[in-house]
């Protein structure tokens, strides 16, 4: 293995798809081993795009877009943000040779879609999962719940991210609603959900998974401590590592998270998530890239998960030590605005232990993500109140 100088013509370049708040970090940490990065989103002056060597903006569903960006720029590694992304596009690309695709094509294509990751877990694999069907129209969704999954249920667009058309339902007289909804927040409208039975957990994680090669060169699959976290309408807004757990009930999380990341391959780290009750464990989704609740290792643990992505994708060994307990506590925007300010960023370091990412993104939706606010504490309970304190003290103002 070895990295070349930027800007160079050995440079070691590596192209990230989408630039959001994770990409960005993706990019710092890459920034920092002295790799050449290109970072490409829908729109201009995405956070990635602040902090590479060069940025682009395209259409990543589109074929045509994005063979000429990577015929242009010839990186050695593609590097999936977002799931929004023409993968048989990235499957040519990968085939002929020009590129390799971050971890795998086949993980960026199952995932991309709710379908094909729980088809692989539950039926292929054998995980537990909540019980499932899928519904083409509003007639399939009720007979789907009638017929089994009863309420309350969970109904998802098969293509979305963050919540966005997911609700949840606890009567027949709602179906309508959900069915409408989903066809609205879902990323491409497929006209395909997903209906899935509530699991009544005791608490949910995100298993951070890595797989990287070890000093002899062989690939190794690494564990995280677990991280514990909160969704409000399905989007994060606090998390905290370690999360506290029965040895049964780790070991089972393992278990699942070594199972999916075999099946998905490659290298680079994954943020497995499973739904906990007792020793029991219940795979719920993944995500082949950096996981928006793993944000809280910038402070908790010696290398981020940005950086032990990476490393991962490199080639280079990963330590992924705990170094402290820490939490995380979402920015949201409040307002609907393209000049957006922050006040009271002060009193938030002030906190004891804080600190604050702010991901510069030119437009704030009243639930945009913005920022994320950090605290490390002597136990999870402290740190989760100082990254919360954090936050609320960080006002974002129409400015
Ligand atoms: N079947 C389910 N049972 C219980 N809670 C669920 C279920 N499905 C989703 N949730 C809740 O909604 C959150 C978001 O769902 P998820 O499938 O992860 O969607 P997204 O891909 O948008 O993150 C989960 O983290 C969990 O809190
Ligand atoms: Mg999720």
């Amino acid at each position: 293995m070895q990295i070349g100088t930027p800007l160079s013509p050995n440079a070691t370049r590596v192209m990230l798809l989408g630039s959001g708040e994770l990409g960005k970090e993706v990019i710092i940490a890459l920034q920092r081993l002295g790799v050449e990065v290109i970072a490409v989103d829908r729109y201009e002056n995405a956070p990635g795009h602040q902090v590479a060597h060069r940025a682009y903006t395209i259409d990543m569903t589109n074929d045509q877009a994005l063979r000429e960006l990577v015929a242009k720029e010839k990186p050695h590694l593609i590097v999936p943000e977002i799931e929004a992304l023409n993968t048989s596009t990235l499957a040519d690309i990968e085939s002929a040779g020009i590129a390799t695709v971050i971890p795998t094509v086949k993980a960026v294509q199952l995932t991309m879609n709710r379908e094909g990751i729980r088809r692989l877990a539950a039926e292929e694999l054998k995980l537990p999962t909540s019980p499932y069907a899928f519904a083409r129209s509003e007639a399939e969704l009720h007979a789907a719940i009638e017929a089994g999954i009863g309420y309350p249920c969970f109904i998802k667009p098969t293509m979305s991210s963050s919540g966005k058309g997911q609700s949840r339902i606890t009567q027949a007289s709602e179906v309508k609603t959900a069915w409408e909804y989903a066809g609205k927040g879902g990323r491409v409208n497929q006209g395909v959900v997903i209906v899935e039975g509530q699991i009544d957990f005791d608490y949910e994680i995100t298993l951070l998974t890595v797989r990287a090669k070890n000093a002899k060169g062989d690939i190794k699959t690494y564990f995280c401590e677990p991280i514990g976290h909160v969704q409000k309408s399905g989007d994060y807004v606090e998390s905290w590592q370690p999360q506290a757990m029965t040895a049964g009930a780790l070991t089972e999380s393992k278990r699942i998270a070594k199972a999916v990341t075999d099946s998905l391959g490659g290298l680079g780290l994954f943020g497995v998530e499973l739904f906990i009750k007792g020793d029991k464990v219940w795979f719920s989704e993944v995500s082949p890239r950096p996981h928006d609740t793993g944000m809280v290792t910038m402070c908790s643990q010696r290398f981020s998960e940005f950086d032990l992505h990476a490393r991962a994708i490199l080639g280079l060994p990963v330590d992924v030590s705990l170094r402290e307990t820490g939490a995380s506590a979402v920015i949201y925007g409040q307002h609907e605005t393209k000049s957006l300010a922050f006040e009271g960023v002060e009193a938030a370091l002030a906190v004891p232990n804080s600190d604050i990412r702010l991901f510069g993104k030119p437009e704030s939706f009243t639930k945009r993500r913005m920022g994320v606010a950090l605290a490390t504490g002597a136990n999870t309970c402290e740190a989760r109140s100082r990254a919360q304190l954090a936050a609320s003290l960080v006002k974002p103002k129409i400015a």
